[in-house]
């Protein structure tokens, strides 16, 4: 394990701006930063035990009264170690006993889209399509609105700043690995200037989203912001008025749970709304039958 000071410093800040104050986990990563500091040679902390983490452990302690989190292959414990990201990609999810090969069937959703030219998006600039990204079998798919231009030069979602934080939520946040989980948009082609995308785009491109999803049969799709929100239920309206709750996700043979929260674009201009985010993000956990950290 990593226990690189610094690394943890920075670890704990973040959880500290979600609002995750004073858990097991923080109280054990400020344990470890004293450890380091006031070691002569800086020696890195032990590596964790491979029993049980403080996180896990603190989550066993917790109220009966939360569901008993499904059995897990992989054990919590702090970044930079192998084992601290939850292994959330589950080979037998559900849907899985169809038989269907999800890679396959998202190589052939690419394929069918093929160079698109359906809306106007292919003309405007566009340098490649940008079609998603993560585990064919993921529990969780995080749908965003469309490419911005790091995303168009690398056609890989969510790699700029906005996709840089994404990944922190996902990693030092939830605790699960970004490779694990699937990440996609509802546009796939970057719009000029990272305008909204209009609805003969968002028309064009949405079939092809409910089959990504219908292909990999998630557990819990997260849409990140109103965009997402709107095009995936269906409905208009404000972000706030689809916070909160857990919705039904009518998919092609398949129905799944959403959960919607606020665009990481967002948070980067209004870092106060992080908590906010956070507080979504625990409804997906408990949802999924993740551990949480024990008070926050
Ligand atoms: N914003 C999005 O909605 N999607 C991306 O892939 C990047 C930024």
């Amino acid at each position: 394990m990593s226990a690189d000071p610094r690394q943890l410093a920075e670890y704990l800040r973040f959880l500290r701006e979600l609002g995750v104050e004073d858990t097991a986990i923080s109280s054990d990563i400020a344990a470890r930063l004293v450890a380091a500091n006031n070691s002569p040679a800086a020696t890195p902390p032990a590596p964790e035990p491979a029993s049980p983490s403080a996180k896990a452990a603190a989550a066993a302690r917790r109220a009966p009264a939360q569901p008993a989190p499904a059995p897990r292959p992989a054990q919590i414990s702090m970044p930079g170690n192998d084992s601290f990201p939850i292994a959330l990609a589950d080979a037998s999810g559900p849907g899985r006993a169809d038989g269907a090969d999800p890679a396959e069937q998202l190589r052939q959703i690419r394929a069918d889209l093929g160079d698109c030219t359906r809306c106007k998006l292919h003309a405007q600039g566009r340098r490649q399509i940008v079609f998603g990204v993560g585990n064919p079998r993921a529990r969780l798919v995080f749908v965003g609105e469309g490419p911005g231009a790091d995303e168009d030069a690398q056609g890989i979602p969510f790699v700029g700043r906005a996709g840089r934080l994404l990944t922190d939520m996902i990693e030092k946040g939830m605790g699960l690995r970004r490779d694990d989980v699937y990440i996609c948009n509802v546009v796939k082609c970057r719009p000029p200037n990272n305008r909204t995308p209009e609805n003969d785009e968002t028309a064009a491109c949405s079939p092809f989203l409910r089959r990504q999803l219908a292909a990999i049969r998630p557990e819990m799709v997260c849409a990140l912001g109103a965009v997402a929100a709107q095009n995936l239920l269906g409905r208009r309206g404000p972000i706030g008025g689809f916070r909160g709750t857990v919705h039904r996700l009518e998919l092609e043979g398949f129905t799944t749970r959403l959960v919607v929260t606020y665009h990481p674009a967002y948070l980067l201009r209004d870092p106060s709304q992080k908590k906010e985010t956070w507080k979504d993000l625990q409804i997906v956990m408990r949802e999924l039958g993740l551990p949480l950290p024990a008070r926050s």
